[in-house]
């Protein structure tokens, strides 16, 4: 009798339980017509006043679906704008009370479905949505449901995970705390890659390469002269380092983003970005057997082409191998209102965004058109700050995988410049899993807004050779252009010198 019950028990739990190799990495959200979105085929999730399997049924007698802006329409996002405001929409009202710190692993069931209601709530969807969700989603086709992807990353690692942050060996140059580094190019320039990979390329830590959409590129040119900078570092025949037989640590991202400035796709190139980092981190332990903690990265730092270091990096991964459990992340005042308080959108595909403002979106039928700032509470500590950050690894995991903050970064897809306030509005929810984490807002990384401010060309805010004296205690200046002022760099702070 127990044996019968402890079967059903077992075959109960088996088929409740999606088995790994049935989760489906490509799980392809489709968009529907109108701004819809589908999970499953022929099941799409409309704007409201839109229905029909495809979304191609437009209730005329709904004003918002008539709403232009001069010759664009914009009925999807006025229908849901008004939506949110009838429902009266407030702050992560969806997750609020989720208790998403997997110490215990995630009721799958119910992430899937809260995942639809954020597909129900926040849309109109387009095809850069797809494309994050892609990057952070997982489905289990035999039940259909799509879950994060990478909510269970520290599951069964816990102590790994300690050890990883505790360890205080930072001189250990055998085995050396892995950096994880997020390249974003609008273009290919070589010599422009070049130069920062000599400088900051080491065969033990992980880049991933972005490069704008609108960029045509040539992808086997661009692996073989990253595969020659790895073989140049790596090889060397008469050392025994472990990492000789790394699998490749430099990856070029297939699914590319347009990165419009001002819009949120910044911010989804970049956590993209982040899931590919953690994917480099699984192939890296198959592939070598090494253990997750010496593998494992602990910060991940995003840099621009024309980005130069100022610290030689063997210094800079020693101070942030001594600070494994701290985010650098600029944060103060709140900035302008009018991110927030009126809608932010890009007409197809154009590169700027265009401002609506609450009183024509009134005048559409479009809610009483506010935005996001009625389920924004920014009277919370939130603030903004900069895009620069070198954010540690369990902050990375909790913006890719936790129900909160997907809540979050959806919220400001009509907003302004939200690579400038969605790490830092994140802040509040987090909490870290190996129980304790601090943030600090000096990220020591500078810009030079006094040089030629008014120029409307590469001069604007550009470094000269004059400011290199000034940069002495910071990580990394922003806007060098002139390979003159990134020589003088290289020379004045040791940049290819190892210590
Ligand atoms: C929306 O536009 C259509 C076509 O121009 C028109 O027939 C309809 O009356 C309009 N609906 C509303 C509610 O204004
Ligand atoms: C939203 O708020 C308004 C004004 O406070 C109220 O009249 C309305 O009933 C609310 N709607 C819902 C769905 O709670
Ligand atoms: C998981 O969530 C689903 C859907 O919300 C719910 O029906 C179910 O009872 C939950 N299971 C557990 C074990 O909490
Ligand atoms: C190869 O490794 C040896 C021993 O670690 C070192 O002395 C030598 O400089 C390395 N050569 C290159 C080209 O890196
Ligand atoms: C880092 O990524 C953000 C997107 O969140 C981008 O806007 C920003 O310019 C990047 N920072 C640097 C220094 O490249
Ligand atoms: C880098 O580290 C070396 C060795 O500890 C030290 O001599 C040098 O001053 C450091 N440079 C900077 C910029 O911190």
């Amino acid at each position: 009798m127990k044996i019968i019950v402890f079967i059903a028990l077992f075959l109960i739990i088996y088929f409740l339980k999606c088995e790994a190799q049935k989760y489906n990495n490509n799980i392809h959200y489709k968009l529907c017509q109108n701004g819809g979105i589908s999970i499953n085929i022929n099941n799409c999730i409309c704007p409201p006043s839109y229905s029909g399997d495809h979304c191609e049924i437009i209730d005329n007698n709904d004003i918002c679906t008539n709403a232009t802006y001069f010759s664009d329409s914009f009925g999807p996002l006025c229908c849901f704008s008004k939506l949110r405001d009838n429902i009266n929409l407030s702050e992560l009202e969806l997750t609020m009370n989720i208790n998403s710190n997997n110490k215990n692993k995630n009721n799958k069931s119910q992430e899937n479905e809260i995942i639809n209601e954020l597909l129900k709530t926040y849309g109109p969807w387009e095809e850069k949505d797809v494309k994050l969700l892609d990057y952070l989603l997982i489905s289990c086709s035999e039940k259909g449901e799509n879950y994060l992807k990478y909510s269970d990353y520290f599951y069964g690692k816990e102590k790994q995970l300690q050890h990883l942050l505790d360890s205080s060996n930072c001189d250990d140059l055998d085995n050396p705390n892995p950096l994880a580094f997020v390249l974003i190019l609008s273009s290919i320039d070589y010599e422009t890659i070049d130069i920062l990979f000599q400088i900051l390329y080491r065969p033990y830590n992980y880049y991933v390469i972005h490069v704008d959409e609108n960029s045509i590129i040539n992808y086997e040119e661009l692996e073989l002269f990253f595969k020659k900078i790895e073989d140049s570092k790596k090889f060397n025949s008469t050392s025994t380092k472990k990492w000789n037989n790394y699998p490749s640590n430099i990856k070029i991202m297939k699914n590319r983003f347009k990165g419009a400035w001002g819009s949120i796709s910044l911010v989804y190139l970049e956590l993209s970005a982040y899931t590919i980092l953690f994917d480099m981190v699984d192939e890296r332990i198959k592939s070598t057997g090494e253990s997750f903690e010496t593998t494992q990265w602990s910060h991940v730092i995003n840099l621009s082409g024309n980005d130069m270091p100022t610290i030689p990096l063997s210094n800079f991964s020693k101070i942030l191998c001594k600070t494994k459990r701290k985010s650098y992340l600029d944060h103060c005042c709140i900035k302008d209102h009018f991110r927030f308080d009126r809608n932010w959108i890009q007409f197809n595909e154009k590169n700027q965004l265009i401002e609506l403002f609450p009183n024509f979106m009134k005048e559409k039928g479009c809610g009483d058109g506010m935005g996001m700032s009625k389920y924004y509470d920014r009277k919370k500590v939130y603030g903004d700050g900069s895009q620069w950050k070198f954010l540690n690894v369990e902050y990375v995991k909790y913006l890719i995988s936790d129900l909160k903050s997907l809540e979050r970064l959806l919220t400001f897809k009509f907003s302004f410049i939200p690579d400038e306030s969605f790490f830092q509005s994140s802040k509040i929810y987090f909490e870290s899993n190996s129980g304790y984490h601090s943030f600090e807002i000096d990220t020591k990384r500078m810009t030079m807004f006094e040089n030629n401010p008014e120029a409307r060309d590469h001069t604007r805010y550009a470094v000269e050779l004059k400011d290199i004296p000034n940069l002495h205690g910071l990580y990394f200046v922003r806007k060098v252009y002139l390979k003159e002022v990134k020589d003088a760099i290289i020379k004045e702070f040791n940049l290819l010198t190892e210590y």
